[in-house]
């Protein structure tokens, strides 16, 4: 089954809490929060308090994208806050694997992302302490960015390697997800979809997008 997440970087601020239950109404399976602290990313976006808002209001998983500095820092706040999953960088990990086994102990599904620019290699050695995978396909630091195709061959590469190491570990994509390029990600072995600005835009009402989405989908993960 493949899942979509919608991102709120790309919906209303003034309105986060509807736009949150607009995209569970329209049958996402999880809501991303795109954490930005204005060093690892250009952006300042959310903290834990908007996890604790949004919380009570919907009942799919809210899923913490950290793309902060020293995100150990900040894993205990998010996970009393209400969050699913912590999805860490490892470009700010330095000791990242301590910090996905203390995300876990946390009681908490663990995450790592790699930006484009950073190989698969850096992941081998903490794959076993990883729950999902989040392979960008934008240089993260705001939503409507140009999907990068080059990154497909990365979500191929690391779906054969988690096949060798018989893991099977969600690969999730994130930047540039939409009608047309969601079945290439699928199609190169990821499963997990974050789409902010396909969800949440003025062409159509969330409900349309979400469903155009899940529409432009095959519907199992491609051979890598
Ligand atoms: C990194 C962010 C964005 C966001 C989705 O900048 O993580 O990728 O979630 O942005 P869209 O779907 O609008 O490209």
């Amino acid at each position: 089954m493949i899942a979509i997440e919608a991102s709120i970087l790309a919906a209303d601020f003034a309105r986060l809490g509807e736009e949150a239950r607009a995209a569970e109404a329209a049958g996402v399976d999880g809501i991303t929060v795109d954490v930005m602290d204005g060093r690892f990313v250009p952006d300042i976006t959310f903290g834990p308090g908007v996890v604790r808002a949004l919380r009570p209001l919907v009942h799919v998983p809210l899923d913490v994208h950290l793309m902060v500095v020293e995100p150990e820092r900040h894993l205990a706040a998010f996970a009393d806050a209400g969050a699913a999953r912590l999805i860490v960088h490892q470009e700010a990990s330095p000791h990242l694997h301590r910090t996905l086994q203390t995300i876990r102990g946390l009681g908490l599904e663990a995450g790592v992302a790699i930006n484009p620019g950073t190989p698969l290699s850096a992941l081998e050695e903490v794959l076993e302490q990883a729950d999902l995978i989040l392979i960008m396909t934008v240089n993260p630091g705001w939503g409507g960015q140009p999907f990068l195709p080059g990154q497909l061959d990365k979500v191929r590469r690391l779906r054969r390697l988690l096949a060798e190491r018989g893991l099977s570990i969600p690969i999730a994509v994130d930047g540039g997800i939409n009608p047309g390029t969601a079945p290439l990600a699928v199609q190169a072995g990821a499963t997990v979809l974050m789409a902010g600005s396909s969800i949440y835009n003025r062409q159509a009402p969330v409900a349309q997008n979400v469903a155009a989405l899940r529409a432009s989908l095959p519907l199992t993960a491609g051979p890598g």
